[in-house]
Order: C-alpha cells, then structure tokens, then sequence
C-alpha cells in the first residue's frame, strides 16, 4: 500500500476528480486506474530525465495491474511544448490504436503536463488524462486546473485548451530528485498562494521556511495538501478564468514580462513570479493599495526561500511593451494582480504613467541576494515579440 496521505477534489459537476497526494504513490499507479474503471492501453507521456528515474516503477505498476502500457518520450524542456511534439504524440497513439476508452498519463513536470493534456484534448476529440506531476510547480500548480497547451513561436502557451483530468496523482518521493534551482522556483508558487488566498498559510510558511527547504516530509505534504485546495476552490468557482481565476496570476504581469525579455534563458519561471511578486507588492504600496510592511514580510519570505528579489537592470519602455505583450490584456490596458493585506488581493487595471512613476522612484538595488546572484542586466536584451 502508497504510505497515508491526503486527497483534495476539484468540484466541476461532471468533470470532478481527485487529487491523490501520496509519499510512493507512483508503485501504485496501475490500481488508481483500475479504481477508476479504466482497463487496456495507457499511454506513458514524459521525458528521458523522468522516464530513467522513474519509468520502471511506473511500468510494472501498470503491467501488474493488467496494463498494455506504451511509454512515448519527448526531449526535455520547454522546447518540447510545439505542435510537432504534439503531432508526434498522435502519431503513436494512431499507430498503437489508442481508442476513446485508452488513458493518456501525463509523467513529468509541467511541461509534460501541458503538451499531454492538449494531445488528450484533441486525440479522438478527446481521450481520457491523467496528471502523475513530479515537479513542484506541477504538484502545486500546473497539474490541477485543466489548462492544457503549447507554444508558438511568436509566444508562451499561445495555442490550448481548458480540459481537465480524470485523476492527479501527486506522489511526494519523486520531489526528492528535483535539482535545487526547480525546487526553489516551485516555491514562488507555494508563496502566491499565501499572498492571494490565505494569511494562514503565509504565516505557516514564514515559520516552516527552513523545513520546507530541508524537504521535511510532513511539512511538504501539508503545504502541496493546501496549494491544491486553493487552486481547486478558485478553480471550482471559475474554470475558465474569466474572473477571480485570475488571481492565480498574482506576481505574473511582471514575471513573464521579465521571462521574455530574458528570452526565457535568464530566469526559470518562478524566479520571475518571485521578482514579479515583490515589484508588484511595491507597485501595490506606491499606488496606496497595501502597506510598506506587507512588501517588506513578503520580500523576505521569497529571499528566505533562495529568490531572486531584485528587478534586474533594464530600461521602463522595454518593461512596459514586454508587460504589454502579456495575454491578460484586455483592450490595450495592462491587467495586474495587486495585494491588499497578505491573503487578499484585487485585479487592477495600470497606468503607464503610474507603474513609470514607481519604476523611477524605486530604492536602488540592494547587493544580490540567495540565487540573485544568477541575476544580470537586461539592458542589451531585445523584448521578445
Ligand atoms: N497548465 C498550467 O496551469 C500551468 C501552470 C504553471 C506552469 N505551467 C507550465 O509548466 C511548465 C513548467 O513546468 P515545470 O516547472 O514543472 O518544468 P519542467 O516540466 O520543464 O520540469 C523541470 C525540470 O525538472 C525535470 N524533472 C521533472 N521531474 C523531476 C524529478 N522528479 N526529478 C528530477 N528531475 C525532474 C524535468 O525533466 C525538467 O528538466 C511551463 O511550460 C509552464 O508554462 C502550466
Ligand atoms: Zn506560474
């Protein structure tokens, strides 16, 4: 049997489903299928890095269970996220006769998560998924909501499709071979939950910091445990964010605006959201919306995780058009997530004027701090259209 642990639901009527969080979890896979009803093929989508590491356990509990399982690999990385990998996907599950009753198992990070939920959408105009997430990111975050996509040359996760999984497996053990710069990323997340949804749960962080970062097993299942059920509230309440799912976004506006003009090389994505939160709580405080306190317990909360926590050397025009280029523009004006006290947050729309104003009225930057030392100027950078 998987040791104890906890189950968060995600309530959407008849596209409910469990999110299992369980230490070895994995050993298990093939009988949560079968749980579910599911017999026959399944598909294994994930990387070279995942598949040596854990791809064996995987199979024979799909095998044991009674499982025709076909792992189909894609590289490593964001550079996976196209079409071709996609097409690639549905190659394979043409060529093995996958039928609309066949599970597809998305086995990695993030990444994997994406591109396999998009070809499960699309394959038969949709076969079953199932989330096995390995990543912080993807246990906190990009395994539970039902975004599913791809990029396009031209930008980040252009081309998708909300559909949700049947099943996320979170299986805590796999946490234990992340390198330390994904682990520390998947961290801004966790503290984004604390800054939009619960002040609780800041405050557990402020005080677990340092077992978090020991990989505590018990303080590391309970802050996955409460990451989901935020997630799976604000998602229950607006799937298709077209209101408060857009809290999510919180420390984004910024962030991917940093990613791009980093051309995605400089920063991993939380490194940016943990940037973009503290200069979004700064642009909060300039604007009269939160206090000089809150920035001050927020920033030290993502410099105790091993953040970066300074904007890095750049130009406001580059900032502003990159911050233009987001997604969540609503008809040329720049939506951003802003702090109110620390578990609640509002959807403002910017002013130029106003978010140039802060940006020239910053403090200097500091010396560089935890993995800020990995930060550098931008200024010879061209924003990525
Ligand atoms: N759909 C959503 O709601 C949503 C939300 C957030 C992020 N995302 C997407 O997720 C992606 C980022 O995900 P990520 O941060 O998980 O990155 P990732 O999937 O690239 O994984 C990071 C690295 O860790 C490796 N890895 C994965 N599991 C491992 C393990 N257990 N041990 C050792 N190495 C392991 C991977 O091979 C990779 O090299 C981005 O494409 C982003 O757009 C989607
Ligand atoms: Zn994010």
């Amino acid at each position: 049997m998987a040791r104890p642990g906890s189950t968060v639901r995600v309530s959407l009527g008849k596209r409910s489903y469990d999110v299992l969080i369980r230490d070895g979890g994995i050993r298990h896979l093939g009988k949560y299928l079968w749980d579910l009803g599911f017999t026959g093929k399944v598909g294994v989508v994930t990387n070279p890095i995942v598949h040596r590491l854990y791809g064996r356990r995987v199979a024979k509990s799909l095998r044991e269970a009674g499982f025709q399982s076909h792992s189909i690999l894609i590289p490593d990385g964001e550079r996976a996220k196209t079409l071709r990998w996609v097409s690639r996907i549905l190659d394979e599950l043409v060529r093995a006769r996958f039928e609309r009753g066949s599970v597809l198992v998305a086995f990695g990070g993030g990444v994997i998560g994406d591109i396999t939920g998009f070809a499960a959408a699309v394959y038969l105009r949709g076969i079953p998924f199932v989330q096995v997430a390995t990543t912080l990111v993807a246990q906190v975050d990009s395994s539970v909501g039902g975004k599913t996509g791809i990029n396009h040359p031209l930008g980040k996760n252009l081309i998708g499709a909300f559909y949700q999984p049947c099943l996320v497996l979170l299986d805590t053990e796999t946490l234990r071979t992340l390198p330390e710069r994904e682990w520390v990323a998947g961290l801004a997340e966790v503290i984004k939950y604390g800054m939009i949804a619960d002040g609780k749960f800041f405050a557990y962080l402020e005080n677990h910091m340092s077992a978090l970062l020991k990989l505590d097993g018990p303080v590391v299942q309970h802050v996955i445990k409460r990451c989901c059920e935020i997630k799976a509230s604000v998602v229950a309440k607006d799937e298709r964010e077209v209101g408060l799912r857009r809290i999510l976004n919180y420390g984004h506006t910024i962030g991917h605006a940093l990613e791009s003009l980093g051309q995605y090389r400089k920063f991993i994505h939380g490194e940016a959201v943990g940037v973009g939160m503290v200069c979004e709580a700064d642009l909060a405080r300039d604007l009269g919306y939160c206090s000089e306190e809150l920035v001050g317990r927020q920033r030290e909360l993502i410099r105790r995780a091993g953040l970066p926590v300074e904007l890095p050397s750049l130009r406001f025009g580059d900032l502003w058009s990159a911050m233009l280029h987001d997604k969540k523009v609503v008809k040329g004006q720049v939506h951003c997530v802003v702090p109110r006290t620390v578990g609640k947050v509002e959807v403002v729309a910017l002013r130029q004027s106003s978010v140039k104003r802060w940006f020239h009225g910053r403090k200097t930057p500091g010396p560089a701090q935890g993995t800020a030392a990995r930060q550098a100027s931008f200024s010879l950078l061209k924003v990525n259209p």
